[in-house]
Protein backbone atom coordinates (compact mmCIF):
# COMPACT_ATOMS: atom_id res chain seq x y z
CA UNK A 1 0.00 0.00 0.00
CA UNK A 2 1.16 3.79 -0.91
CA UNK A 3 2.21 5.85 1.87
CA UNK A 4 1.70 9.10 2.42
CA UNK A 5 4.13 11.57 1.50
CA UNK A 6 5.01 13.51 4.69
CA UNK A 7 7.08 16.59 5.09
CA UNK A 8 9.17 16.80 9.02
CA UNK A 9 10.33 20.64 9.76
CA UNK A 10 12.83 20.56 12.47
CA UNK A 11 15.28 18.22 12.82
CA UNK A 12 16.38 18.47 17.00
CA UNK A 13 16.50 15.44 18.37
CA UNK A 14 12.66 15.10 18.36
CA UNK A 15 12.54 16.01 14.86
CA UNK A 16 15.30 13.54 13.74
CA UNK A 17 13.19 10.68 15.31
CA UNK A 18 10.09 11.86 13.90
CA UNK A 19 11.40 11.63 10.82
CA UNK A 20 13.02 8.86 11.09
CA UNK A 21 10.08 6.67 11.71
CA UNK A 22 8.35 7.89 9.02
CA UNK A 23 11.52 6.57 6.89
CA UNK A 24 11.54 3.22 8.21
CA UNK A 25 7.78 2.87 7.58
CA UNK A 26 7.94 3.34 4.29
CA UNK A 27 6.73 7.02 3.81
CA UNK A 28 8.34 9.25 1.04
CA UNK A 29 9.77 11.55 3.58
CA UNK A 30 11.17 15.24 3.14
CA UNK A 31 12.77 17.10 5.63
CA UNK A 32 13.78 20.50 6.36
CA UNK A 33 15.94 22.18 9.51
CA UNK A 34 17.28 26.33 10.08
CA UNK A 35 20.83 24.66 11.26
CA UNK A 36 22.19 22.89 7.73
CA UNK A 37 23.76 19.59 8.32
CA UNK A 38 20.99 17.62 10.61
CA UNK A 39 19.30 15.85 8.14
CA UNK A 40 22.72 14.20 6.57
CA UNK A 41 21.94 10.78 8.66
CA UNK A 42 18.00 10.63 7.37
CA UNK A 43 19.21 11.22 4.13
CA UNK A 44 21.59 8.38 4.22
CA UNK A 45 18.28 6.52 5.29
CA UNK A 46 16.26 7.58 2.41
CA UNK A 47 14.74 10.48 3.27
CA UNK A 48 14.81 14.02 1.32
CA UNK A 49 16.20 17.38 1.92
CA UNK A 50 14.41 20.22 0.57
CA UNK A 51 16.44 23.06 -0.15
CA UNK A 52 13.67 25.87 1.56
CA UNK A 53 11.17 25.57 4.18
CA UNK A 54 8.64 26.72 1.33
CA UNK A 55 9.95 23.86 -0.65
CA UNK A 56 9.65 21.19 1.95
CA UNK A 57 5.93 22.51 3.01
CA UNK A 58 5.38 21.84 -0.76
CA UNK A 59 6.69 18.96 -0.87
CA UNK A 60 4.25 16.33 1.22
CA UNK A 61 0.05 17.11 1.61
CA UNK A 62 0.85 16.23 5.43
CA UNK A 63 3.58 18.91 7.13
CA UNK A 64 4.37 18.26 11.05
CA UNK A 65 6.51 20.51 12.71
CA UNK A 66 8.29 20.02 15.74
CA UNK A 67 11.02 22.56 16.47
CA UNK A 68 11.78 24.62 19.98
CA UNK A 69 8.54 26.88 20.68
CA UNK A 70 5.82 28.15 18.85
CA UNK A 71 7.74 31.41 18.12
CA UNK A 72 9.79 29.21 16.20
CA UNK A 73 7.11 27.69 14.09
CA UNK A 74 5.72 30.96 13.57
CA UNK A 75 9.43 32.58 12.14
CA UNK A 76 10.22 29.24 9.96
CA UNK A 77 6.46 29.19 8.53
CA UNK A 78 6.45 33.03 7.48
CA UNK A 79 8.22 32.56 4.20
CA UNK A 80 6.30 29.62 3.67
CA UNK A 81 2.71 31.03 4.03
CA UNK A 82 1.54 30.38 0.63
CA UNK A 83 2.31 26.98 0.62
CA UNK A 84 0.50 25.80 3.68
CA UNK A 85 -3.22 26.30 1.55
CA UNK A 86 -4.59 22.63 1.05
CA UNK A 87 -1.89 20.61 3.51
CA UNK A 88 -2.38 19.73 7.61
CA UNK A 89 -0.39 21.15 9.43
CA UNK A 90 0.77 18.47 12.22
CA UNK A 91 2.23 21.02 15.09
CA UNK A 92 3.92 18.69 17.82
CA UNK A 93 5.47 21.44 19.16
CA UNK A 94 5.28 21.87 23.21
CA UNK A 95 3.46 25.04 24.09
CA UNK A 96 0.39 26.34 25.38
CA UNK A 97 -3.30 25.92 24.98
CA UNK A 98 -3.78 29.61 23.79
CA UNK A 99 -0.69 29.37 21.58
CA UNK A 100 -1.90 26.19 20.26
CA UNK A 101 -5.20 27.66 19.32
CA UNK A 102 -3.73 30.63 17.37
CA UNK A 103 -1.52 28.94 15.78
CA UNK A 104 -4.78 26.65 14.42
CA UNK A 105 -6.31 30.09 13.63
CA UNK A 106 -3.79 31.13 12.10
CA UNK A 107 -3.47 28.12 10.05
CA UNK A 108 -7.02 28.62 8.86
CA UNK A 109 -6.82 31.95 7.64
CA UNK A 110 -4.22 30.64 5.07
CA UNK A 111 -6.13 27.38 4.20
CA UNK A 112 -4.48 24.61 5.94
CA UNK A 113 -6.10 22.26 8.32
CA UNK A 114 -4.37 21.88 11.88
CA UNK A 115 -3.80 19.18 14.62
CA UNK A 116 -2.10 19.90 17.67
CA UNK A 117 -0.13 17.27 19.17
CA UNK A 118 1.89 16.55 22.61
CA UNK A 119 4.34 14.17 22.71
CA UNK A 120 4.66 12.09 25.89
CA UNK A 121 8.09 10.25 24.99
CA UNK A 122 11.31 11.15 24.60
CA UNK A 123 13.25 10.27 21.22
CA UNK A 124 14.09 6.70 21.91
CA UNK A 125 10.04 5.80 22.09
CA UNK A 126 9.22 7.54 18.75
CA UNK A 127 7.61 4.59 16.59
CA UNK A 128 7.07 2.19 19.17
CA UNK A 129 3.44 0.76 19.73
CA UNK A 130 3.20 2.21 23.38
CA UNK A 131 4.38 5.72 22.64
CA UNK A 132 1.57 8.20 23.22
CA UNK A 133 0.80 11.54 21.02
CA UNK A 134 -2.64 12.94 22.39
CA UNK A 135 -3.79 14.82 19.67
CA UNK A 136 -6.81 17.85 18.99
CA UNK A 137 -7.99 19.17 16.48
CA UNK A 138 -11.14 17.90 14.14
CA UNK A 139 -11.97 14.16 14.45
CA UNK A 140 -12.46 13.52 10.57
CA UNK A 141 -9.27 15.52 9.97
CA UNK A 142 -7.44 13.08 12.35
CA UNK A 143 -9.33 9.86 11.01
CA UNK A 144 -8.05 10.70 7.74
CA UNK A 145 -4.29 10.62 9.05
CA UNK A 146 -4.70 8.39 11.73
CA UNK A 147 -3.34 5.53 9.81
CA UNK A 148 0.10 7.87 8.99
CA UNK A 149 -0.05 9.22 12.74
CA UNK A 150 0.56 6.21 14.15
CA UNK A 151 3.77 5.53 13.01
CA UNK A 152 5.13 7.83 14.89
CA UNK A 153 3.34 6.60 18.08
CA UNK A 154 0.99 3.29 18.24
CA UNK A 155 -0.91 4.43 21.34
CA UNK A 156 -1.67 8.21 19.74
CA UNK A 157 -4.92 9.11 20.28
CA UNK A 158 -7.43 12.51 19.30
CA UNK A 159 -8.50 13.40 23.21
CA UNK A 160 -10.36 16.37 21.86
CA UNK A 161 -11.75 18.83 18.50
CA UNK A 162 -10.12 21.27 21.15
CA UNK A 163 -6.16 21.94 19.93
CA UNK A 164 -5.81 23.03 23.12
CA UNK A 165 -6.27 20.57 25.17
CA UNK A 166 -3.28 18.75 24.30
CA UNK A 167 -1.27 21.51 26.04
CA UNK A 168 -2.92 21.06 29.06
CA UNK A 169 -2.68 17.56 29.28
CA UNK A 170 1.00 17.34 28.50
CA UNK A 171 1.72 19.99 31.39
CA UNK A 172 -0.34 18.60 34.17
CA UNK A 173 1.37 14.74 33.35
CA UNK A 174 4.69 16.29 33.40
CA UNK A 175 3.72 17.86 36.70
CA UNK A 176 2.95 14.27 38.32
CA UNK A 177 6.14 12.93 36.75
CA UNK A 178 8.08 15.65 38.31
CA UNK A 179 6.32 15.59 41.70
CA UNK A 180 6.98 11.76 41.67
CA UNK A 181 10.54 12.30 40.30
CA UNK A 182 11.16 14.87 43.66
CA UNK A 183 9.54 12.06 45.78
CA UNK A 184 11.89 9.40 44.96
CA UNK A 185 15.15 12.19 45.02
CA UNK A 186 14.70 12.53 48.14
CA UNK A 187 13.98 9.34 49.38
CA UNK A 188 17.11 8.34 47.68
CA UNK A 189 18.91 10.82 49.44
CA UNK A 190 17.75 10.00 52.74
CA UNK A 191 18.22 6.06 52.10
CA UNK A 192 21.81 7.40 50.85
CA UNK A 193 22.23 7.96 54.33
CA UNK A 194 21.80 4.36 55.61
CA UNK A 195 24.30 3.15 52.96
CA UNK A 196 21.24 1.86 50.78
CA UNK A 197 21.84 2.43 47.31
CA UNK A 198 19.27 3.79 44.77
CA UNK A 199 19.30 0.83 43.08
CA UNK A 200 18.95 -0.99 45.94
CA UNK A 201 16.08 1.17 47.25
CA UNK A 202 14.58 0.84 43.85
CA UNK A 203 12.05 -2.45 43.49
CA UNK A 204 10.38 -1.17 47.10
CA UNK A 205 9.99 1.97 45.63
CA UNK A 206 8.41 1.19 42.35
CA UNK A 207 6.10 -1.45 44.47
CA UNK A 208 5.28 1.34 46.75
CA UNK A 209 3.96 3.67 43.39
CA UNK A 210 1.63 0.64 42.23
CA UNK A 211 0.04 0.99 45.24
CA UNK A 212 0.10 4.65 45.53
CA UNK A 213 -1.57 4.28 41.93
CA UNK A 214 -4.52 2.54 43.09
CA UNK A 215 -5.20 4.96 45.86
CA UNK A 216 -5.68 7.87 43.07
CA UNK A 217 -8.68 5.87 41.82
CA UNK A 218 -10.60 6.25 45.11
CA UNK A 219 -9.52 10.02 45.19
CA UNK A 220 -10.20 10.89 41.76
CA UNK A 221 -14.20 9.16 42.27
CA UNK A 222 -13.78 10.98 46.09
CA UNK A 223 -12.94 14.83 44.08
CA UNK A 224 -15.68 14.01 41.33
CA UNK A 225 -18.45 13.63 44.35
CA UNK A 226 -17.43 15.79 46.51
CA UNK A 227 -17.43 13.77 48.81
CA UNK A 228 -14.09 13.18 50.87
CA UNK A 229 -14.66 10.83 54.17
CA UNK A 230 -11.58 9.08 54.80
CA UNK A 231 -11.68 5.41 54.08
CA UNK A 232 -7.94 4.68 54.00
CA UNK A 233 -6.05 7.21 56.23
CA UNK A 234 -7.58 10.67 57.81
CA UNK A 235 -5.63 13.93 56.92
CA UNK A 236 -5.40 14.38 60.47
CA UNK A 237 -3.32 10.62 61.22
CA UNK A 238 -1.06 11.77 57.90
CA UNK A 239 0.32 14.81 60.45
CA UNK A 240 2.83 12.40 62.74
CA UNK A 241 4.46 10.44 59.58
CA UNK A 242 4.95 13.71 58.01
CA UNK A 243 6.35 15.40 60.68
CA UNK A 244 8.75 12.09 61.17
CA UNK A 245 9.88 12.47 57.74
CA UNK A 246 10.62 16.00 58.22
CA UNK A 247 12.50 14.98 61.48
CA UNK A 248 14.65 11.93 59.60
CA UNK A 249 15.40 14.73 56.95
CA UNK A 250 16.57 17.46 59.08
CA UNK A 251 18.73 14.94 61.32
CA UNK A 252 20.87 13.92 58.36
CA UNK A 253 21.11 17.62 57.01
CA UNK A 254 18.53 16.74 53.62
CA UNK A 255 16.46 19.04 52.48
CA UNK A 256 12.70 19.34 54.09
CA UNK A 257 11.35 21.59 51.88
CA UNK A 258 9.43 19.34 49.68
CA UNK A 259 7.87 17.38 53.00
CA UNK A 260 7.20 20.72 54.65
CA UNK A 261 5.06 21.66 51.72
CA UNK A 262 2.86 18.27 52.29
CA UNK A 263 2.88 19.04 55.73
CA UNK A 264 1.54 22.68 55.21
CA UNK A 265 -0.86 21.35 52.98
CA UNK A 266 -2.39 18.61 55.51
CA UNK A 267 -2.34 21.45 57.93
CA UNK A 268 -3.95 23.83 56.03
CA UNK A 269 -6.56 21.62 55.02
CA UNK A 270 -7.44 20.51 59.31
CA UNK A 271 -7.61 23.81 59.69
CA UNK A 272 -10.39 24.42 57.42
CA UNK A 273 -11.96 21.49 59.35
CA UNK A 274 -11.26 18.28 57.53
CA UNK A 275 -9.38 16.64 59.98
CA UNK A 276 -11.27 13.13 59.34
CA UNK A 277 -11.30 13.44 55.23
CA UNK A 278 -9.11 11.91 53.12
CA UNK A 279 -5.97 13.16 51.18
CA UNK A 280 -7.99 14.20 48.33
CA UNK A 281 -9.47 17.09 50.38
CA UNK A 282 -6.07 18.46 49.45
CA UNK A 283 -7.31 19.37 45.95
CA UNK A 284 -9.12 22.19 47.24
CA UNK A 285 -5.90 24.01 47.98
CA UNK A 286 -4.57 24.00 44.37
CA UNK A 287 -8.10 24.84 43.37
CA UNK A 288 -8.91 28.49 42.01
CA UNK A 289 -12.15 29.07 44.13
CA UNK A 290 -10.78 28.22 47.62
CA UNK A 291 -7.11 29.77 47.17
N1 LIG B 1 13.20 15.80 23.46
C1 LIG B 1 12.15 15.32 24.15
O1 LIG B 1 12.26 14.39 24.97
C2 LIG B 1 10.78 15.89 23.90
C3 LIG B 1 9.64 15.20 24.41
C4 LIG B 1 8.38 15.72 24.16
C5 LIG B 1 8.25 16.90 23.46
N2 LIG B 1 9.36 17.55 22.99
C6 LIG B 1 9.18 18.82 22.28
O2 LIG B 1 9.64 18.71 20.94
C7 LIG B 1 10.11 20.02 20.52
C8 LIG B 1 11.52 19.87 19.97
O3 LIG B 1 12.34 19.31 20.98
P1 LIG B 1 13.79 18.73 20.66
O4 LIG B 1 14.13 17.80 21.77
O5 LIG B 1 13.87 18.26 19.25
O6 LIG B 1 14.68 20.07 20.82
P2 LIG B 1 16.09 20.39 20.20
O7 LIG B 1 16.89 19.14 20.02
O8 LIG B 1 16.67 21.48 21.04
O9 LIG B 1 15.77 20.97 18.76
C9 LIG B 1 15.16 22.22 18.61
C10 LIG B 1 14.75 22.39 17.18
O10 LIG B 1 14.09 23.65 17.06
C11 LIG B 1 14.68 24.38 15.99
N3 LIG B 1 14.53 25.80 16.21
C12 LIG B 1 14.72 26.47 17.38
N4 LIG B 1 14.47 27.79 17.19
C13 LIG B 1 14.14 27.94 15.88
C14 LIG B 1 13.77 29.05 15.08
N5 LIG B 1 13.68 30.28 15.60
N6 LIG B 1 13.48 28.83 13.78
C15 LIG B 1 13.54 27.59 13.26
N7 LIG B 1 13.89 26.48 13.96
C16 LIG B 1 14.18 26.68 15.25
C17 LIG B 1 16.12 23.92 16.00
O11 LIG B 1 16.73 24.26 14.78
P3 LIG B 1 18.33 24.49 14.69
O12 LIG B 1 18.92 23.13 14.54
O13 LIG B 1 18.47 25.36 13.54
O14 LIG B 1 18.75 25.15 16.00
C18 LIG B 1 15.91 22.41 16.19
O15 LIG B 1 15.52 21.80 14.99
C19 LIG B 1 10.05 20.94 21.75
O16 LIG B 1 8.87 21.69 21.71
C20 LIG B 1 10.00 19.94 22.90
O17 LIG B 1 9.40 20.48 24.06
C21 LIG B 1 10.62 17.05 23.17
Amino acid sequence: MARTPVTVIGLGLMGQALAGAFVRAGHPTTVWNRTPGKADALVGAGATEAPSVEAAVAAAPLVVVCVRDYDAVRALLAPAEAALSGRVLVNLTSGASDEARELAGWAAERGADYLDGAIMMTPPGIGAPETVILYGGPPSLYETHEQTLVTLGGASTLISHDVGLPAVYDVALLGIMWSTFNGFMHAAALMETEKISATAFLPMATGWLKGVASFLEVYARQIDDGSYTAVDASLETQIPPVRHLIHESRTRGIDTSLAELTERLITEAVGRGHALDSYARVIDHFRPSTR
